[in-house]
């Protein structure tokens, strides 16, 4: 069956020129980049893949808010505007704006982690890995198991495993667990997303134990349409009223706005407890900037009040879900493995499986990934054993991740059929040759999120 793509619910009014650059300046530009398809620049990429964050096509409604950004130190207009759509659709008793997810996930860890806990989630995205750690904390995995099975089409696949919690609850303390988190939708493990039923008893789970309970809600608003689409119940629900339900459940929430409200720059971090407030105000104002600004501009707080509005219109999650599948359908048909169900913001394109003769150590990702770009300018993302590989502290012995992922994450309002076209010509290409793509290795690897900087060689 030819996939069907759905027509964009929007048209376009302005353009940004892309450029394919030949053969030979691809190559260039790769060795010149230590293979680490980070340190390209934009402008030799054709179809960047490399992020859903951040990268989104505002809309005319958004940059209109931009034009009426106030610029006060403290108290403006833009940060009253975000105030009342934070408090609509999320509820909390004290928000603050961040310059992004991860400055909200380094305030609330600087507040709340110390030496020695632990702190559980389905999966931990790498910046809250990463700032859990920084603080001496130890982040916790607890996903379904059907999450490491590519093939299972388990519908919420991001779902955190209560026994798992329970049995780690138990074994850790709950005195050294000083909050727990879930990721919604599951971005480190494949996009996909959490139940509303695995919320509620998630939830409970960390309340019977005193824990308080945060979301990592960068991308809630597809997580709640799933649930709309997947979920027994909430069909009839629309997506603002089932938002609302999953946070009524929780304490706090982060989030990089860079997602789901389809902003450029911006994050939120929200409590109900006014002891933790006002940690986190401190904490911001030492870091960030005024309560009422965050390390924003008004006209970025303008321009995230109303994106996370149209984050979650329904006709535009009907087809931005569907725009993924349709991606994930041209793929497969063309047998490139990768995780299924397709995620809401990416495909997750299953390199282990692809390229089988090159081991964990060897970086199949980065392998296909650097591939992606040789064969058509395309960035896309390791989510393998460049991200995630470490020696484990007490035999140091390297841990590998389960699956060597290269991820295809694809920005809002951005791209249409054609370029996914094109993109699936040249991934079908790279597959029929597999077995001649070889493995890399680190010249340079810094201690943390060293994806972003390292540098290889090829083997
Ligand atoms: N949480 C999740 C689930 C994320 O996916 C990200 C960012 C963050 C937190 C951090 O937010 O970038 O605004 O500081 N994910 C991007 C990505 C970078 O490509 O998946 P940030």
């Amino acid at each position: 069956m030819t996939p069907t793509y759905p027509p964009e619910p929007f048209r376009i009014k302005m353009v940004e020129p892309i450029r394919l650059p030949a053969p030979a300046e691809r190559r260039a530009a790769l060795a010149a980049a230590g293979y680490n398809l980070f340190a390209l620049k934009a402008e030799d990429i054709f179809i960047d893949l490399l992020t859903d964050s951040g990268t989104g096509a505002m809309s005319q409604h958004q940059w209109a808010a931009m034009m009426e950004g106030d610029e006060s130190y403290a108290g403006a207009r833009s940060y009253i505007r975000l105030k009342a759509a934070v408090q609509d659709i999320f509820g909390f008793k004290h928000f603050f704006p961040t310059h992004q997810g991860r400055a909200a996930e380094n305030i609330l860890s600087a507040a709340l982690v110390r030496p020695g806990n632990s702190i559980p989630s389905n999966m931990h995205f790498d910046t809250t890995d990463a700032n859990i750690r920084a603080r001496g904390g130890r982040p916790v995995n607890l996903v379904i198991d059907e999450a490491s099975d590519p093939a299972s089409l388990h519908p919420f696949k991001g779902n955190l495993d209560l026994a798992k919690l329970q049995a780690f609850i138990e074994k850790t303390g709950p005195e050294n667990i000083p909050f727990g988190l879930i990721t919604v939708t599951n971005n480190a493990g494949g996009g996909q997303p959490v139940s509303m039923a695995n919320i509620h008893a998630v939830a409970d789970l960390y309340h019977a134990h005193g824990i308080p309970f945060y979301i990592d809600a960068a991308r809630y608003a597809e997580n709640a349409y799933f649930i709309k689409l997947r979920e027994p119940g909430y069909a009839e629900k629309s997506t603002l009223e089932i938002a609302r339900e999953m946070f009524s459940v929780a304490d706090g929430f982060c989030m990089s706005a860079k997602k789901d409200a389809i902003v450029n720059i911006g994050g939120l971090l929200a409590t109900n407890d006014d002891a933790v407030a006002e940690r986190l105000r401190n904490e911001l104002i030492l870091r960030e900037g005024f309560v009422s600004y965050g390390g924003l501009a008004g006209r970025d707080l303008d321009a995230m009040a109303v994106g996370l509005y149209e984050g979650l219109d329904e006709s535009y999650l009907a087809y931005r879900l569907s725009q993924t599948a349709y991606l994930a359908a041209c793929l497969k048909e063309l047998g490139v493995p990768m995780i299924e169900p397709p995620g809401g913001h990416a495909i997750y394109i299953d390199a282990g499986a692809i390229l089988p003769h090159i081991p964990h150590g060897e970086f199949p990702g980065q392998s296909l990934a650097v591939e992606m770009y040789y064969e058509g300018a395309i960035r896309a993302c390791e989510i393998g054993s460049v991200m995630f590989a470490h020696p484990d502290p007490e035999s140091g012995a390297m841990i590998y991740p389960r699956l060597e992922l290269v991820r295809l994450a694809i920005p809002r309002r951005v791209y249409t059929q054609s370029h996914f076209d094109y993109l699936a010509e040249c991934i079908g290409r790279i597959v029929q040759r597999a077995d001649s793509l070889k493995g890399y290795r680190f010249t340079y690897a810094p201690e943390l999120l060293r994806h972003f900087t390292a540098r290889f060689e090829p083997l």
